[in-house]
């Protein structure tokens, strides 16, 4: 391995042991958590350089496997603390250190502790797992059994209202469950890697994009633009309701005439490394001249902003109001009406889990995705004319999917 290479992707890339799970891949989510030398770690942010020889590293794998549960994964999987799992074995890893040194926390304590250790997790909202901390606690210190956590049918044999675990909760406290980029370690050799080039502004015409120089760099297979896009480089959605103003079709899969926001994907540097990719992807010169930003809903709706999908009004749809009794009068006589304009704050979905897809034909010539999706059959059709490929020829496979709370549509 390289010294500046992290202690997560040699347990992961290297080792095969792919419980660590990496989110933000930043130090922020824990999810990647890891005990080293008897001390917790975030092994995304862990160089190895900084890993000595002889360095004790302690993952989920060594804690409990699916044949032998330890107690806290038992607790985790009675009270619900797996959702989507993405987080679990991050979360799993620092209980284990936490209960070493407090055998028996209190609900603040075991809070604080993820807190300072920042795990985090975006399904659950922490209350199930301070129970399930709790109660593996308590089995820990033998005041309950193992088999006091694992869940009994009643007699009647009735599931509904109880706490049946998920089918998935074995295998997402075991980190053997694998999301996106644990299955995209295990493809075959050769395999290329891809790399986003994205728009760094938020509003822009494009007047070019040259690929020459990251074609040249060693290990750069080819770059894709919107150029390589058989099909109408465009998909839809949600947003093709006949009361649009519009058809839908406005978001394009490579930009070609213009940046509609930042981070929209540009080309695809696709390398025989990850590593040749990115450069490449630096490399990638986009001409572009900037046009107003709008970055809130207001300002894209004011009378003077200009079209941002020509052709399509700003405003592209008028909610119905349904309206009861005129409030004028109600108003009228109120001791004190308060009037003002209220904006609230964004909501970003800020999902654990990264983006990771990949594709391939299969020997039939279909051209197979394996992707995150929440909307499998809408995503094949507007993906298929998007890309110029017959639907029949196209096949979609979701895979394992952290949270992603509606972003993924
Ligand atoms: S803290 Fe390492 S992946 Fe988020
Ligand atoms: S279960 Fe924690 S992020 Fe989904």
């Amino acid at each position: 391995c390289e010294p500046e290479e992290s202690l997560a992707n040699v347990l992961r890339a290297n080792l095969g042991l792919t419980s660590v799970k990496v989110g933000c891949d930043t130090g922020m989510c824990g999810s990647c958590t890891v005990i080293k030398d008897g001390k917790l770690a975030r092994s995304c942010s862990t160089k190895m350089k900084r890993v000595d020889n002889g360095t004790k590293i302690m993952t989920l794998e060594g804690i409990g496997t699916p044949d032998n549960l330890h107690p806290i994964q038992l607790a985790w999987i009675a009270y619900g603390g797996a959702q989507c799992g993405f987080c679990s074995p991050g979360f799993l890893v620092s209980t284990y250190a936490l209960l070493e040194s407090n055998p028996k926390p209190t609900r603040d304590e075991i809070r604080d502790w993820f807190q300072k250790n920042r795990n985090a997790c975006r399904c659950t909202g922490y209350k199930p797992l301070v129970d399930a901390v709790m109660a593996a606690a308590e089995v820990m210190r033998g005041e309950k059994t193992k088999d006091d956590l694992i869940f009994k049918i009643p007699e009647d044999g009735r599931i509904w209202n109880t706490n049946y675990p998920r089918p998935s909760a074995v295998a997402k406290v075991t980190g053997t469950w694998d999301f996106g980029a644990d299955v995209g370690l295990r493809l075959p050799p050769g395999t290329l890697q891809c790399e986003l080039v994205q728009a760094e502004v938020s509003h822009a015409k494009i007047l070019s994009i040259d690929t020459a120089a990251a074609e040249a760099v060693p290990g750069v297979y080819k770059v894709v633009t919107h150029k390589d896009v058989k099909g109408k480089n465009r998909i839809t959605g949600l947003i093709t309701f006949p009361t649009n103003k519009g058809d839908g079709w406005d978001r394009p899969i490579l930009c070609d005439e213009k940046i509609f926001q930042f981070g929209d994907a540009i080309a695809i540097v696709c390398a025989e490394t990850a590593e040749a990719a990115k450069a490449g992807a630096k490399l990638v010169k986009v001409e572009i001249e900037q046009l107003p930003e709008y970055m809130n809903a207001a300002s894209a709706m004011a009378d003077d902003a200009m079209e941002i999908h020509p052709g399509t009004p700003n405003v592209y749809y008028t909610q119905k109001i349904a309206k009861g009794a005129e409030t004028g009068p109600i108003f009228d006589k109120a001791d004190v009406v308060v009037e003002g304009n209220y904006y609230t704050q964004r909501q970003p979905h800020m999902p654990i889990e990264p983006d990771v897809g990949f594709a391939y034909q299969d020997d039939d010539g279909k051209l197979c995705i394996h992707s995150k999706s929440i909307g499998l059959h809408l995503h094949l059709y507007m993906i298929a004319p998007g890309l110029g490929v017959e639907p029949e020829n196209l096949v979609l496979v979701q895979n394992p999917t952290g949270g992603t709370f509606g972003y993924k549509f």
